[in-house]
Formats: structure tokens, sequence, C-alpha cells
């Protein structure tokens, strides 16, 4: 299942972030607050359970989060989605798949890592700013659900045509979340109009 949100705040931040003059401190800003608003609409679905508290005017029966929350963030760029969400879910546990493209051949590369214990009954979130070809994005799946995780939503800023395929194909199961999809993948592999390197865009590193 793919959602392309289009609410006009997440519109809005989505134009900062592809802006070519938009410099890495309101880059960083903006992804953090744009990942905090798809979270808000996807996090809809949470399981919720019956508690009972009791106010400065007596007892309520209410609800409360129940279950576990883990985000992914997939190095280098997924980390400046972390804390905007976090913000939210406080009690969110983060694991880290580190990732990088090849740039001749475009295939992911694994270089680190780290997931929480128990993925099984969670809502895992995987976040990385960008889906191109989707290498990246089946790969990381593919190593979730070796450690047995079963609710797993994709969780991107902009995707391409190729990469939303793939996800559908290889992960049927997957809830794919856009801000916004594109037209198509350059011949080295860049999402056009997209927003450039992200990684490099959130660090400075060019
Ligand atoms: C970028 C991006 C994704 C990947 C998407 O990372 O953050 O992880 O490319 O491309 P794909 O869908 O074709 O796999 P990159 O490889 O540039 O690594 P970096 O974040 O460390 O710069
Ligand atoms: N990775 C990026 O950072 N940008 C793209 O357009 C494609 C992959």
């Amino acid at each position: 299942m793919l959602k392309v949100f289009d609410h006009p705040l997440i519109t809005h931040k989505l134009a900062q972030l592809r802006r070519k003059e938009t410099g890495i401190r309101d880059f960083r800003y903006n992804l953090s607050e744009i990942s905090a608003l798809m979270a808000y609409e996807i996090t809809r679905d949470l399981p919720m359970k019956e508690t009972d508290v009791v106010t400065p005017m007596g007892k309520c029966r209410t609800k409360e989060l129940a279950g576990i929350v883990v985000l992914i963030p997939v190095l280098r760029a997924g980390l400046g989605m972390v804390e905007g969400i976090t913000n939210l879910i406080p009690d969110a546990k983060v694991g880290h798949i580190g990732m990088y493209r090849k740039h001749d051949t475009l295939k992911p590369m694994t270089y680190y890592s780290k997931l929480p214990e128990n993925l099984s009954d969670a809502v895992v979130m995987v976040l990385d700013p960008m889906l191109a070809t989707g290498g990246s994005a089946t790969a990381a799946i593919q190593a979730l659900k070796e450690s047995s995780a079963r609710k797993i939503k994709l969780v991107c800023i902009i995707g391409a045509p190729e990469g939303v395929n793939k996800i559908e194909k290889d992960h049927p199961d997957v809830q794919i979340y856009l801000a916004g999809l594109d037209e198509k993948l350059n011949e080295i592999g860049y999402i056009v109009p997209g927003l450039g390197d992200a990684g490099d865009r959130l660090f400075g590193t060019k």
C-alpha cells in the first residue's frame, strides 16, 4: 500500500527541502519537522489499551498507547528523521542500519546493524528520506524480517516510481508512506526532481 501525503504543512516543508538554496540548518529543521508531521498521520492505527487514571477531579477510564514502536533510521540520512518522531513518541526504541549505495552498481552495501530485541510484536518504522531504486529499503526490510519484524512501515520523504514498484513487489505486506512521489530516476540513480543527495545536505558533506 502506498500513501502519499498531501497535507499543506507537509507539502510546504517538502518544498523547503527541495529548494537548492536551503542550507544545512533549515534542511535539518524541515526534515525533522516533516518527519514528525508524517508520523502523526502514520500512527493513527497504533494499538491502544484501556487504563484508569485519577484526575484532580476524580476517576477516569481512558486509553493509552500499548505496545512497542521501533524506529529504524537507515544511515546516514535516516538519522535526520529520528528526533522529530521521538519528540512525539519518547518511548520509541531506535535501531540502526548502515548502508551506502555503490556508485557504479547502485547496489546497497550494509556496513552496520544494531537492532532492538523482540521485534515480532513491535510496530517498526523504517526511516530513509530517499526511495530511489528501492535497493537500500528492500535490503533493510529483509534484514528486519530476518530479525522477526512483522509490522513494518516504510517512511520516506520522496520516492521514485522504480523504488515504490520494487518495494510493492518484494514486500507487498509493507506500507509505504511518502511526502512526494516524483517523476523518475536519472542515469546515475538520483531522483528527479528530488532534492539532491539527502545525506550530503543533512550533514554538509558537499
Ligand atoms: C541514499 C538514501 C538511501 C539510498 C536510496 O543513501 O539515503 O539510503 O541512497 O537509494 P536506493 O533506493 O537506490 O537504494 P546513500 O547510499 O547515498 O548513503 P548516505 O546516506 O550514507 O549518503
Ligand atoms: N539518494 C539520495 O540522497 N538522493 C537521491 O536522489 C537518490 C538517492
